[in-house]
């Protein structure tokens, strides 16, 4: 007779699946001794075991098909797969994603521009010296570097300096400059926004983010002054804030233009009387602009005789949280749903 408690002990391990009862050697010693028991014996006990390896291999074919019957294993999900779907924690829908609300507010600033017959070229998250300041008319060690204090990769360009996360989306100045130069020759203007993300080293607070979204724009043409470039301004905020609005200019100091300003804008939230979107000024400091410096316009090879141009640069999300009325910009980045889901 085989012994019963090892026979048990076998075939439990084969409901769990585990296939190393069928060679297990306990189960080699129960064929061992078949061959010593005298031949009378032999038959009845050989029959024992043969029942046994079956039931084994039996009990192993539905623990798989149990195991087969188990939804795949999500290496990726916070619980373990065979906790019945009712208890499982509560997961976020994938199918609730939304388009982020800067993104949406980018599509209808740059409708706007299309309109306004600009086009459009996104900037680069990573660039070098060069179109970070140099094109831009910023010496080699002026102070005015130190405004666009920001972050830099270990590894160096050709000239041995390291590349920039872009402080500012000037950087595609020269680039959009020289690419669209073709349009003057054509008689055409060049007309180009330029969004993108920007970084700084900022001490973090409701106005200041370390990453954020800027746009861009530069216009050049024969002719071109002061006054078309604040009512191209003038003409793109009445549409986005869908309301007529006052603007002021500040003079200012960029490397890259001559003269600058600061652009202000009379508050769209409260219409000058003052709220916490203007800290109760009336009034917003908006973006920088100014008329494209000549050496700027120099380092693309255009003929400053014949040209000249505009141009800006503001953020993106302090035009959208003057629409909204978000009294913090960290909130854009801050995966906060509540937040979020207000704009889906
Ligand atoms: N790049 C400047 C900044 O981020 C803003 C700016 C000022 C852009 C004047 C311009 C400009 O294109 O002409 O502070």
């Amino acid at each position: 007779m085989i012994d019963q408690k090892l026979a048990e002990a076998l075939k439990d391990r084969a409901r769990t699946g585990d296939q190393t009862a069928l060679r297990s050697p306990e189960l080699k010693s129960l064929f061992d001794q078949l061959k010593t028991l005298p031949a009378e014996e032999r038959a009845a006990f050989g029959q024992s075991v043969n029942e046994l390896r079956q039931e084994l291999q039996s009990l192993l074919a539905g623990a798989r098909d149990k195991q087969e019957q188990l939804p795949p294993i999500d290496t990726t999900a916070p619980f373990d797969a065979n906790t019945p779907f009712d208890a499982r924690p509560r997961l976020l829908d994938s199918g609730q994603g939304s388009v982020h609300p800067l993104m949406t507010e980018l599509a209808q600033i740059l409708d706007i521009f299309y309109r306004m017959g600009f086009t459009a070229v996104e900037s680069r998250e990573i660039d070098d010296d060069f179109n970070m300041f140099g094109s831009l008319n910023f010496p080699e060690g002026h102070p005015a570097r130190d405004d666009y204090d920001t972050f830099m990769t270990v590894q160096k360009d050709k000239q041995n300096r390291p590349f920039i996360a872009p402080a500012h989306t000037s950087t595609m100045q020269n680039r959009v400059l020289k690419r669209l130069k073709p349009n003057l020759e054509k008689g055409e203007p060049i007309a180009a926004v330029i969004p993108g993300r920007v970084f700084r080293n900022e001490d973090l607070d409701a106005r200041h983010e370390h990453t954020f979204y800027q746009l861009e724009g530069v216009y050049v043409d024969k002719g071109v002054n002061v006054g078309h470039l604040i009512a191209a301004l003038k003409t793109f905020l009445q549409e986005y804030y869908g309301k007529e609005l006052e603007v002021r200019t500040n003079p200012f100091y960029f490397p890259f233009t001559e003269p600058s300003f600061e652009f202000m804008l009379s508050c769209p939230f409260c219409d000058k009387k003052g709220c916490q979107i203007c800290s109760q000024a009336g009034w917003i400091e908006l973006l920088g602009c100014g008329m494209i410096h000549p050496k700027v316009l120099h380092a693309a090879g255009i003929d400053t005789n014949e040209y000249t141009g505009f141009a800006w640069g503001g953020g993106i999300d302090r035009l959208v949280m003057m629409k909204y009325g978000v009294e913090d910009v960290r909130y854009f980045h801050s995966a906060r749903l509540d937040f979020l889901r207000q704009f889906a």
